[in-house]
């Protein structure tokens, strides 16, 4: 695991269901983690996002990475400074 590296993202997610949900832990993808040649899209569909999930993003270092983005440097495809 040492070249694992696991980022945990707070989801943010603003669905219209009962406060009441329980929080959950979504591994992004499944058993094929955050990587390329997969199709997140249709992996989404079928899922219920729930305000207070977290999302987990395992992936392996130097290959991937989750970088936080506005929508505005998301659709610009601009990265953000780093901290
Ligand atoms: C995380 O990803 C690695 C492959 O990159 C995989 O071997 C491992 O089982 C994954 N961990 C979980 C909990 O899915």
């Amino acid at each position: 695991m040492a070249s694992k590296n696991l980022l945990v993202v707070l989801a943010i997610v603003a669905v219209a269901l009962p406060s009441v949900a329980m929080a959950a832990e979504i591994w992004v993808g499944g058993d094929k983690g955050w990587t390329i040649d997969f199709d997140y899209q249709t992996w989404a569909k079928e899922k219920v996002f729930n305000v207070g999930d977290t999302l987990v993003f395992n992936y392996t270092q130097g290959h991937h990475n989750v970088i936080k983005a506005t929508k505005i440097a998301f659709d610009s495809c601009i990265k953000p400074p780093q901290n």
